[in-house]
């Protein structure tokens, strides 16, 4: 009895699996939509931007398939204010209902429909708190004179600032016409004017389908500047050269990629800097991809970024994760992708270093969580919290190390000739970690058992920690920093000829090398030689800013403070605050801090930090 009721068990888990991967709209926890029943096609967004009132007002007009002939169709919100709602061409006033709020998820919007209705349209209002928006003031800006608005709408905020189905499991094409003041240039993920028009008015077309979260939005005193045939930047005016310059590579890269993993199927690619509050490194906005100016170093040694933000033009944006569960789809593969990138435009020892840098934070990020953590699964299971919070390094540094041993056990020619086929193969498509495991069995492992057992896919997908079996990670330069620090270490000496650990990368990997029983007096020889403290790299300063919060370090102290006010990376923000609020005083100077910066931030940095340090 007991192995029956195993057996049944087993039978119904595995046909739930099966279910999921045939099937292209799989449940999302993270949407009120029943897209099974109605889903949408296409977008009509019509918007005037309020910098006085920081509203955005105006209509979303939606083209749905009605494929269950239901009576009605479900949209997410969050803090939206409805006005009116319309159904089919002949503008029926329609019934709608807004669900009881959630956190973080917002509200259901559940709008009655004829069953011939093709159409609806939402008339609406954004709040002026809305979590996906960031209005600047004019000093927040790098010119100082003009606003600025910027939308970041992964994961789920896109709901926010436009009703829609609200799930990266769902695909629509978009027109949109934006109203801005007359001095501001409006840009979209679509295709974008290169310069101001004299009305304020901007028309924009994404004629690929895409999902929710790659909705994209910046008003702003915005030029442009080409890089190349089909690359260009834009920046406010004082930036946009240094910009220019720092991204020379972006025609480069488009075409290393697509040697890679065939055609750039996107028409342009270009790339906005945004002011210093931008949460993210890189955001993967179809066709233009918006970037922190703290990668603008000032010798382009952090351009990897713009590299991992291209490689998600295939995938993330081609072939995307149907859910949040799905998050490594997205990065795991675009991580691999950005050092093949890497490897081919700059050499494979940068590329290797990349790699080390990588399994180190890996490990790190595993020790911190626990080996059984099972937030340390590649198939994530989010439901119930906010995926801004739930996803991790994860995702990105084992989804790599996964697909490496991949490589590893398939050899990369035909590795690369899998990738290059599973692309064109699921353009414009939302898929499971299921769907993927299910084409990897077919086109990969299925006729090669000797192959299908070197890969311990359950291992790395399903189950937590690091799997055995890594494939071999080394640096040489990184070696002979290693032995450089012990010597130091041995010798109590730290007095260092500097051109041996010259390039960006070498320096991040030697401050991470040092021990944080460092004494003071060590801090300061190693900052006279590298000027650590003043660099302008913000990777270095993150990395020298950390190690000098927990040495206590007093000079670099306010170079801390000035970082910490006018940078919003989430990434740098975190570690930094945390750090900080290791000890009594530490958290006091942060809470003194944050008061000044919190204004700067964007909300997924601030909803962060007020959590560490409430
Ligand atoms: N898509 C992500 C940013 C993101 C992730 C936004 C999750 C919201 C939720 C982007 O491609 C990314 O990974 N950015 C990194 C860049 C880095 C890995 C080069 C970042 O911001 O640090
Ligand atoms: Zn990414």
């Amino acid at each position: 009895m007991k192995y029956l009721l195993i057996c049944l068990c087993l039978l119904s888990y595995a046909c739930s699996e099966k279910k999921d991967a045939g099937s292209r709209q799989s449940a999302d926890p993270h949407s009120f939509s029943s897209p099974r029943r109605v889903i949408v096609k296409h977008l009509n967004l019509d918007l005037k931007v309020d910098f006085d009132s920081h509203v955005l007002s105006g209509r979303a007009e939606w083209t749905l398939e009605n494929l269950s002939g239901d009576k009605s169709v479900i949209f997410d919100t969050r803090d939206l204010k409805i006005e009116k709602v319309t159904t089919g061409d002949d503008q029926h006033n329609a019934e709608y209902v807004l669900g009881k709020p959630v956190k973080y998820m917002g509200q259901s919007l559940e709008i009655n429909i004829r069953p011939s209705d093709k159409k609806v349209t939402i008339w609406y209002k954004t709040s002026p708190g809305a979590a996906a928006l960031q209005w600047l003031s004019p000093l927040q800006t790098a010119g100082k004179k003009y606003p600025f608005l910027y939308t970041q709408s992964e994961a789920i905020l896109a709901r926010t600032w436009i009703p829609c189905q609200d799930s990266p499991g769902i695909r629509f094409t978009y027109n949109a016409t934006i109203s801005v003041p007359r001095q501001l240039l409006a840009l979209m993920s679509a295709v974008n004017p290169q310069e101001r028009s004299s009305s304020g008015v901007y028309h924009f077309e994404q004629k690929h389908p895409i999902p929710s979260y790659l909705m994209a939005l910046a008003v702003g005193n915005i030029k442009f500047k080409e890089t190349g045939k089909r690359t260009g930047v834009y920046a406010e005016p004082v930036t946009l050269n240094s910009a220019a310059w720092e991204f020379a590579d972006m025609g480069k890269m488009v075409d290393a990629a697509e040697s890679l993993y065939g055609p750039y199927r996107w028409g342009r690619y270009d790339l906005l800097v945004l002011p210093p509050g931008f949460p993210y490194g890189g955001m993967e906005n179809p066709m233009l991809t918006f970037a922190t100016p703290t990668v603008l170093a000032g010798d382009r040694s952090l351009v990897s970024l713009v590299a991992h933000e291209l490689a998600h033009s295939w995938s993330g944006n081609l072939v995307t994760n149907a859910t949040w569960n799905d998050f490594w789809l997205n990065e795991g593969f675009t991580v691999y992708f950005e050092r093949r990138i890497v490897e081919k435009l700059y050499g494979t020892p940068e590329a290797k270093m990349q790699e080390v840098l990588g399994l180190e934070s890996l490990r790190e990020l595993i020790g911190e969580m626990g080996a059984s953590n099972k937030d340390t699964r590649l198939k994530g299971d989010f439901a119930g919290r906010d995926p801004d919070d739930a996803t991790s390094d994860i995702a990105y540094e084992k989804g790599y190390f996964f697909l490496r041993s991949i490589e590893d056990a398939a050899g990369r020619t035909r590795f690369d000739r899998f990738l290059k086929e599973y692309f064109a193969s699921h353009a414009f498509q939302s898929i499971t970690t299921e769907d993927f495991l299910s084409y990897l069995d077919d086109k990969l492992l299925a006729n090669d058992p000797v192959l299908r057992n070197k890969i311990r896919i359950d291992d790395w997908v399903y189950r937590p920690g690091i799997p055995a079996g890594l494939p071999r990670v080394e640096s040489e330069k990184f070696a002979s920093i290693d032995s450089i620090v012990k010597n130091m270490l041995l010798a109590g000496d730290f007095s260092v000829d500097t051109s041996r650990i010259s390039s960006a990368n070498e320096r991040l990997y030697f401050i991470k090398a040092l021990p944080d029983t460092i004494s003071l007096t060590n801090m300061g020889v190693v900052d006279k030689q590298f000027k650590f403290t003043k660099s302008k790299n913000s990777e270095i300063q993150c990395a020298w800013y950390l190690l000098a919060i927990k040495t206590g370090y007093a000079p670099a102290q306010p170079y801390i403070k000035d970082f910490l006010i006018h940078v919003g990376r989430r990434k740098f923000l975190l570690p930094l605050y945390k750090a900080l609020s290791a000890t009594p005083r530490g958290k006091k100077l942060a809470r003194e801090i944050y008061e000044k910066a919190r204004p700067n931030y964007h909300s997924v940095s601030y909803t962060a930090i007020d959590a560490i340090l409430k």
